[in-house]
């Protein structure tokens, strides 16, 4: 029997799911539904990454154990998943205690192989993609692009997996295994970056307390992607005795990832593997980024998509077709509402929907609701019409079943749509609602209802994978029994309909939306949200912290939210007392660091002056120069010049201050804004 093993990458609990995550997951949920379909005996796994300092430390700042914490996110996790229909077999949890053995065991493994070597780490690693980063510049932190923060420095004990003897197999494996990495530009990055060279790998850490302890040495905890990548074979029962499936399943896989992680699986996994002596995966299938604003989707960034939002103005099967017609294969796509009603609006309203109720309708009104047959006594020019459809579901169905496998669903999804567009166009030939008031038409007639009723057969067990619940309805209303995912898509044909079924009860599946109310109503919803998410952050903000940093050499001015009753300790102040502060939109000219200033920038900044002003700010740490250059800010304008490193400061700039470290997040503008323009 045919197997089929797909998986998801594992998420971090930092923070609530978002669409990306419901993406990939959407994508497998939907690729086992098609395989189980197909006849493959399939396994679909998805689970919660918990280890690692990001969580520790998000479980700290909230002041609650890490244990509780991720219990909390993975229920979240969890009812988002299945608030969107999907259907993993198992979801693995590396808390668990059956995968924390089976990454013990396999550790183990590659440890006796010899590959592992205790050492010395000193370097960069950045806390949001547990990813250890090579310094740019001598000395200085390198900045993650990513989190919008510099990496930290580590230096400790560590033990090291030996990474750079794996170079050669590795390009051996990239070489034999073209299917290893899709898409195919996604293999020629990964092959130029191992053919540039390898480093071995830190695999431990003794000062992140939040993981599972290395073997034989408690002390140290597993680098948190060895921890992780281990989830794909300890959920089959590798190293421990409590799951199965190991020997089914292991290693015909598919491992669908962000692009984002495509280095991890695609060089450390299987390098882990080859070092432990356990086959690597078949396939690691790396899809775009859904984009938002033109930026990565992420929490970091905050501008996710809200999955409450998106549940609350369509239904969760909207949401999935939109996902899976319109990320093109491998590429970024940009997520709009406006592109998902339309989507809803053109392909499901007018298009799906409206075909299987015109079909239905018809059948209902001419044959009594009871499913036609093709007549012999049809026209010979009739009898090509037939053939001509017949042929265009042939090759759209083998389209369908080749993108299917390439996992381009938005294509296999299009050739579907190409079948409606061959029935609408049939039917508009044909009008069966004129041929029904001539007896002497009925044979054709017949045909023609036919057509359309087993064409949609044809459709609707096509789209069982994609719109699983839609593809029910309509199954039903067609008043056949059982299920459209029980219905292989390989064999489908040209059959004679059950004689004597009646239709079900006919329903509109997929209404139409009004764009502009729904996009009103999600504006507004989303501006609420923002607000309550400044006030809860203002909030956290205010607390008192004894570990409060002591300020940085020149401190921004920090904005603080109304909703903190400071104001009331404070006192109120007057208008006057308000307008004494000149502040002023000034547009970045230049920006450089200043030598021996680690926190320090020297910025030129045109206030609609004469001359421009230099200030200094202390945000150096926080945003590189060159990438302020030409953005627009908010300054005091009317501060007493102040003389820091033998240069005078002209004013000050404005930023918000965010979490315990004071995060300098600058003020800034959507719109266009004159450089000196006063803020009132
Ligand atoms: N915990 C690691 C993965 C370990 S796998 C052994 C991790 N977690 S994550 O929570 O950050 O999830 C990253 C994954 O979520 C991406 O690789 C992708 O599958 C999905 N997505 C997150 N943001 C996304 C978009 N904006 N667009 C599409 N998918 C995205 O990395």
């Amino acid at each position: 029997m045919k197997t089929f093993y797909v998986t998801t990458p594992i998420y971090y609990v930092n923070a609530k799911p978002h669409l990306g995550h419901l993406y990939t997951t959407i994508l497998a949920d939907a690729l086992a539904r098609h395989h189980r379909q197909c006849g493959a005996q399939t396994f679909f796994l998805t689970g919660t990454d918990e280890h690692g300092q990001n969580i520790e430390r998000t479980a700290e700042k909230n002041g609650i154990p890490v244990k509780e914490h991720v219990d909390g996110v993975v229920a979240e996790f969890k009812d988002a998943f299945a608030k969107f229909g999907l259907q993993p077999d198992h979801w693995i949890r590396t808390t668990d205690e059956y995968h924390e053995r089976g990454a013990q065991v396999l550790f183990q493994k590659v440890q006796e192989a010899g590959f592992i070597y205790k050492g010395h780490y000193e370097g960069w690693f950045c806390t949001g993609c547990a990813e250890f980063k090579e310094e740019t510049e001598p000395g200085q932190a390198p900045w993650c692009d990513l989190h919008d923060r510099h990496a930290e420095r580590v230096a400790e004990e560590s033990y090291f997996f030996k990474l750079a003897e794996f170079q050669d197999r590795l390009l051996d494996l990239y070489e034999n295994n073209p299917e290893f990495i899709q898409p195919e530009a996604r293999r020629n990055e990964i092959i130029s970056f191992v053919k540039g060279g390898l480093k071995d790998l830190s695999v431990s850490r003794v000062s992140v307390k939040w993981g599972i302890p290395v073997p034989g040495d408690p002390q140290h905890t597993m680098y948190v992607w060895f921890d992780a990548l281990s989830n794909y074979i300890t959920a089959l029962g590798f190293g421990n005795d409590v799951r199965q499936g190991f020997e089914t399943f292991w290693p015909v896989v598919l491992h669908l990832v962000g692009k984002d992680i495509l280095r991890f699986h695609t060089v450390y996994w299987p390098a882990f593997l080859m070092a432990a002596g356990v086959p690597v995966p078949k396939t690691v299938f790396a899809h775009g980024m859904w984009l938002s604003g033109g930026r990565k989707m992420s929490k970091t960034l905050r501008n996710t998509i809200d999955l409450g939002i998106l549940l609350k103005y369509f239904t969760r099967e909207q949401v999935r077709y939109f996902c899976l017609r319109e990320m093109s294969f491998g590429q970024d796509g940009d997520f709009t509402y406006e592109a998902l009603i339309g989507r809803v609006n053109a392909d499901l309203a007018a298009g799906w929907g409206n075909l299987s109720s015109r079909t239905l309708t018809m059948i209902r009104n001419s044959c009594d609701g009871v499913l036609p047959n093709a007549s012999a006594e049809i026209s010979d020019e009739a009898r090509n019409a037939v053939e001509a459809v017949k042929a265009a579901f042939a090759e759209a169905e083998k389209t369908y079943l080749t993108e299917f496998e390439r996992i381009a669903t938005g294509r296999a999804v299009e050739a579907v749509w190409h079948m409606i567009a061959t029935l609408d166009k049939y039917l508009s030939d044909h009008a069966p609602w004129k041929l029904a008031k001539d007896p002497a038409a009925q044979p054709l007639l017949e045909t023609v209802l036919y057509m359309a009723a087993e064409g949609l057969r044809h459709i609707t067990v096509l789209m069982a994978p994609v719109m699983p619940e839609a593809a029910q309805a309509i199954w039903q209303q067609l008043g056949f029994a059982g299920s459209p995912a029980d219905v292989n898509p390989e064999t489908l044909s040209w059959e004679a309909l059950p004689s004597g079924t009646h239709i079900g009860e006919i329903q509109g599946l997929f209404p139409r939306l009004d764009k502009g109310k729904v996009m009103t109503d999600i504006k507004q919803d989303e501006a609420k949200q923002a607000a309550a998410e400044a006030a809860s952050l203002a909030a956290t903000e205010a607390a008192p912290t004894a570990a409060a940093p002591a300020p940085a050499a020149m401190p921004a001015l920090t904005v603080e939210s109304p909703a903190v009753p400071v104001v009331e300790e404070k006192g109120y102040i007057t208008i006057d007392d308000f307008t004494k502060v000149e502040l002023r939109v000034a547009q970045v000219l230049e920006a450089e660091r200043i030598p021996k200033a680690d926190k320090l920038l020297r910025l030129q900044v045109d206030v609609g002056e004469e001359k421009p002003r230099q200030i200094l700010a202390g945000i150096a740490m926080y945003y590189e120069p060159e990438k302020l250059v030409g953005r627009k800010i908010v300054v005091v304008a009317n501060l007493a010049p102040r003389k820091m490193r033998g240069l005078e400061s002209q004013g000050m700039l404005l930023a918000a201050s965010i979490g315990e470290e004071g995060r300098p997040v600058l003020a800034t503008f959507t719109e266009d804004v004159p450089n000196g323009a006063r803020l009132k």
